[in-house]
């Protein structure tokens, strides 16, 4: 094959030869600027439906998968493949052995362990409308729970869209996309980071590929309810419930709504594709200690959604925060979602076992640091009576002035409101985690405010705030955009002078809640040695109890704090940490990373949580 290259840009088309796999594959082999043409239509809140207790077809036995290092696959577009024995190609969707999602790339083969790229996804579909009653399925609905970090949908050898962000769901209606009985289904992911990403390429946790949480189809009418919100009204008297369909009628339509634990049954309207209504029922409020769940049906035209609902109200004034009017103390934790043998991927039995690991340390509220958690999380949150803080990975340093950033924030943000917009377990939105105080980044988080606050005014704003190390106070900007000022404070650990401590929170001053967002100390589950030796386990008890000397006198009832997340339950892989006592995993966790033995310090914050403590 010759090339000729002239000083001038030649249409390359002329000067190389022609190729059967996809127009003239020579020729994407030169156009560095291939990405363009996969930038537009975006997958995003606008397209993202939410399915309730929708029954989903799990579409995910039977995919063949390759990593694809250099992007060749959406420069030479192998989504356009044709099979051909006679023409040497570079990738056959159809070969290869099968793969399940979710799926994680970085466990699946000890040499994808650290890769960073593209990768591809392939499947046929037999006719989707098979698993689903025929008359009724107008229209399927694909959703991805989450892939890490785009996604790029192709049906048929058509682009169908991107998603960005790795664990917000990637959900859309691909009807118009269906045009024969079997569908050829390919999705490139790719984990990259990238200096515009949320979060940007410097993190404290491992960036998996792949899609790590399941793909469904569901099958809805030609008019659905795309998105409900039902919670009590702003007088915390009655119900509200705000119903949006997937298009607009001409014509008003008849919708009701039917809560058979309240003896309710209203009927009313949806017009222009909208519909909201007013319960006037008392519904008895969802306590951790009494965590009350209504089914909720609602029937517009003919679709019919439902969910399970717990109604509570969470308000912040002064330095407490209420929920249902009575101030409460936030013992809690932080957890990662992360796991020894199965990465990014999380269950309903993990899910269950660390909720149960919280409670044993006397936990009833969990920070999911540092990106949306799966969306099971928060409904057996529900179930179980827990309380969440929930946060999009905003993470220390981002491209603040870069409008793709800023809109990649915004609508991960809004992507994790809509998706758990109805969970009465989370009750605060966090903004950031460590961020440093300027202009660009504050600018970027009075946007993000705003979005949360017009999304969602329910719920109470939060964030993790940096203290300014030589006042020893919150001098941070940010404060008066969010509601309940979260602090990681690591005196005793990174910063050395733990009586620093007790001087910030004398200074604390704010009139708003003060909660530890994250403290602690690496140990190595195992490792015993006196409290003089760094990474023993009797050196992290020893720093939770200086830690807890401080914070007890200043807790609770006493003020101003009114909560600790501790950092963190289990140890979780971190690849920015390679020292020996490390080996590529953060050990802060009070649990080691086979989330079953616990280090000593997990019982000084236990008694702790219960009222004993170190004098
Ligand atoms: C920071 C950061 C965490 C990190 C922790 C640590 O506070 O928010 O993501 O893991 O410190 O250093 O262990």
């Amino acid at each position: 094959m010759v090339l000729i290259f002239k000083s001038t840009r030649v249409s390359l088309e002329k000067s190389v030869e022609k190729s059967e796999l996809a127009g003239n594959a020579v020729t994407f082999l030169h156009e560095e600027d291939y990405l363009e043409q996969y930038k537009h239509p975006k997958i995003d809140a606008e397209t993202t439906i939410d399915p309730g207790l929708r029954k989903p077809s799990d579409i995910g036995k039977g995919w063949h998968f390759c990593i694809d290092p250099y992007d060749t696959g959406l420069r030479q577009k192998w989504f356009k493949y044709k099979k051909n024995p006679n023409q040497p190609q570079d990738y056959d969707p159809f070969e290869g052995s099968d793969y399940s999602i979710p799926m994680v790339w970085n466990l699946t083969k000890p040499e994808w362990f650290y890769y960073e790229g593209s990768a591809w996804y392939s499947k046929t579909l037999k006719d989707p409308r098979n698993n689903f009653d025929k008359e009724k399925c107008d229209r399927l609905i694909l959703e991805i729970g989450g892939a890490s970090y785009s996604c790029r949908i192709f049906i048929d050898g058509v682009f169908v869209g991107v998603h960005l962000g790795a664990s917000t769901p990637c959900s859309l209606d691909i009807t118009e996309y269906i045009r024969f009985s079997e569908v050829s289904l390919m999705i490139c992911v790719n984990n990259s980071r990238t200096r515009e990403n949320i979060p940007a390429t410097h993190t404290d946790w491992f960036n998996y590929g792949g899609i790590h949480r399941n793909i469904f189809l569901y099958q809805v009418p030609n008019h659905f309810i795309q998105r409900t919100i039902v919670r009590l009204t702003k007088d915390q008297n009655f119900i509200e419930v705000i119903v949006k369909m997937n298009k607009k009628n001409k014509l008003p339509i008849k919708a009701y709504i039917v809560i058979s634990k309240l003896h309710t049954n209203k009927e009313f309207k949806i017009e222009n594709g909208e519909g909201s209504v007013i319960i006037e029922k008392v519904p008895q409020l969802w306590e951790p200690s009494n965590p009350i769940l209504y089914k909720v049906d609602i029937k517009a035209g003919n679709d019919f959604w439902q969910d399970n609902i717990g109604f509570r109200v969470i308000t912040a004034k002064g330095q407490q925060v209420f929920l249902n009017g009575r101030p409460r103390r936030l013992d809690g934790i932080s957890v990662h979602e992360d796991d020894l043998m199965n990465g990014r991927i999380t269950s309903e039995e993990d899910i269950r076992q660390r909720f149960k690991h919280a409670r044993e340390l006397g936990a009833i509220f969990i920070r999911l640091a540092h990106y949306p958690h799966s969306p099971m999380v928060a409904r057996i949150a529900d179930e179980e009576g827990l309380l969440i803080w929930s946060e999009i990975p905003v993470y220390w340093t981002l491209d603040y002035e870069n409008p793709n950033t800023v809109k990649d924030a915004n609508n991960q943000l809004k992507e994790l409101i809509r998706r758990d917009i109805n969970r009465a377990s989370i009750i605060f939105w966090s903004l950031a985690n460590e961020t440093a105080d300027t202009d660009a980044r504050i600018n970027f988080l009075s946007i993000l405010a705003n979005t949360a606050r017009s999304e969602d005014p329910t719920r109470l704003l939060t964030a993790a705030c940096l203290i300014n190390q030589e006042t020893l106070q919150i001098s941070d900007r940010l404060v008066e955009h969010i509601d309940v000022i979260g602090v990681n404070e690591y005196f005793g650990w990174y910063d050395p002078e733990i009586q620093d401590l007790e001087l910030f929170l004398k200074h604390y001053k704010l009139n708003k809640p003060l909660l530890i967002s994250e403290t602690g100390a690496d140990a190595v589950a195992g490792h015993h040695g006196n409290i003089e030796t760094l990474m023993t386990e009797e050196w992290q008890a020893n720093f939770f109890e200086n830690q807890i000397k401080i914070l007890k006198k200043y807790y609770g009832a006493s003020g101003p704090l009114i909560g600790i997340t501790p950092w963190i339950l289990y140890d979780f892989r971190s690849p920015r940490r390679q020292r020996e006592y490390q080996n590529g995993w953060n050990r802060k966790g009070l649990i080691a990373e086979d989330k079953t033995t616990k280090k000593v310090a997990f019982q000084v914050m236990a008694d702790f949580y219960r009222g004993i403590h170190p004098e």
